[in-house]
């Protein structure tokens, strides 16, 4: 290995949500975290150095992103990872990936339209369906033995509905893991051809996918590419999102021209960052391999997990997910409440680790654990996971 991993950074005092804010979600300060999905690791030193030399310069003014050095970089990205042919016209910055969904749902869709949904789902996507006066539709993932497939006869059934518009796709999945096969991909893009629906694909996971699985990025099964817009960003690989900037590829150019106008014009958004644009363009010009190596530690992270948990809590159920470093555990055979877990897990195990509820209904019964840090702090949180249900076996029921 080339690349530390093992290397703790104290991140106190750096106004980090996952550690200084951990308060805010858990009522409780002092928690070893493993919650909000960014990472401990510092990212790659080929971005470090950089955008170090970049802060040496001084001048920190208004920035471009429409330029082709930062398309070219991303088009090669995606030929480089997922050998997958895009065109540099289609790419569009924007500061975040809920934003840009956020905007498509506003453009491509009125008011009590339908977006579907695949649940459990990160949490982000019922705020920003609901906040933007959409009517929720979810097709709820079908669950064996912490395996995860699509119920394609519900999934019909949501998309055929007269005010469904767009399937919101998150690709590979967050909470569960899953990689969508390219056959999956098909059966879906059938489904909303058929029905006349979008699909918007979030892929902020695709870089972090586990031997054997491989991504498939949505624009490579679609055939009518004006109905289809992929959502990305460098940020989740390689733990940089307090620097702001993600992208969209959207092959339909008058979306693209409309959400131009909407980040221009009306939101005022279209200067990028600085920092994060370059930090973009040199992660994927420069850090292929440092990805190969952070996928290979977050395997050996989820390895941990499934030994530890054979060992020492064999009533909980794992299974290594097939992409994210977020470990989706299975507590549902314990005899307690979700409410009773996270007491237990706040105020005995001193650990933060969030509840599967934060991700619908059909997360009852999960806990989702980052990984994307060091092994020892992975081991410690398991401990802590090991001493909170401990203490509630020793207290009567
Ligand atoms: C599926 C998914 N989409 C989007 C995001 C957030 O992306 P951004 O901060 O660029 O809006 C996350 C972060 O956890 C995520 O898991």
């Amino acid at each position: 290995m080339k690349y530390n991993f093992d290397q703790q950074i104290n991140r106190f005092g750096t106004y980090c949500t996952q550690w200084d804010y951990i308060e805010d979600r858990f009522g409780e300060k002092n928690l070893l975290p493993f919650s909000i999905s960014d990472t401990d690791f510092p990212c790659p030193p080929e971005i470090l150095s950089t955008l170090n030399k970049r802060l040496q310069h001084g001048v920190f003014g208004y920035t471009r992103w429409n330029h082709p050095r930062y398309k070219t970089a991303i088009r090669q990205w995606f030929m480089k990872r997922f050998f997958s042919e895009i065109k540099e016209d289609w790419v569009v910055y924007s500061p975040s990936v809920i934003y840009s969904i956020s905007k498509l749902i506003e453009i491509l869709t009125v008011q009590e339209d339908h977006i579907v949904i695949q649940t459990p789902a990160y949490d982000a996507f019922y705020k920003l369906i609901q906040d933007n006066q959409r009517v929720l539709s979810t097709n709820e993932l079908i669950e064996e033995n912490s395996t995860y497939r699509i119920n394609f006869e519900d999934l019909e059934q949501k998309l055929a509905h007269p005010k469904a518009k767009i399937l919101l796709l998150c690709s590979p999945h967050n909470p569960t893991g899953r990689v969508w096969t390219r056959e999956e991909l098909i059966n879906i893009v059938s489904l909303t051809k058929k029905y006349g629906v979008k699909i918007i694909s979030d892929e902020i996971h695709m870089d972090i996918v586990l031997a054997p699985h491989s991504h498939v990025p949505i624009l490579d099964v679609a055939d009518n590419l004006d109905h289809v817009y992929l959502c990305t960003s460098a940020s989740k690989t390689f733990n940089i999102p307090g620097l702001i900037g993600s992208y969209m590829l959207i092959p339909n150019e008058k979306v693209r021209n409309q959400f131009l106008i909407t980040l221009k014009n009306r939101d005022g958004l279209s200067s990028a960052s600085t920092l994060g644009t370059l930090a973009t363009m040199e992660a994927y010009e420069q850090c292929s391999g440092w990805v190969d190596e952070l996928v290979m530690y977050i395997q050996e992270n989820f390895l941990l997990i499934q030994n530890y948990l054979e060992k020492h809590l064999p009533m909980l159920s794992f299974q290594i997910p097939q992409a994210t470093y977020l470990a989706w555990i299975d507590v549902s055979k314990l005899p307690y409440s979700s409410e009773e877990i996270q007491d237990a897990l706040v105020h005995h195990g001193k650990v933060a680790i969030m509840p599967g509820v934060t991700y619908g209904y059909s997360g009852q019964g999960f806990l989702r654990m980052n990984v994307g840090c060091s092994k020892d702090k992975v081991m410690e949180g398991l401990h802590r996971l090991k001493k909170a249900i401990q203490y509630l076996e020793s207290t009567p029921l």
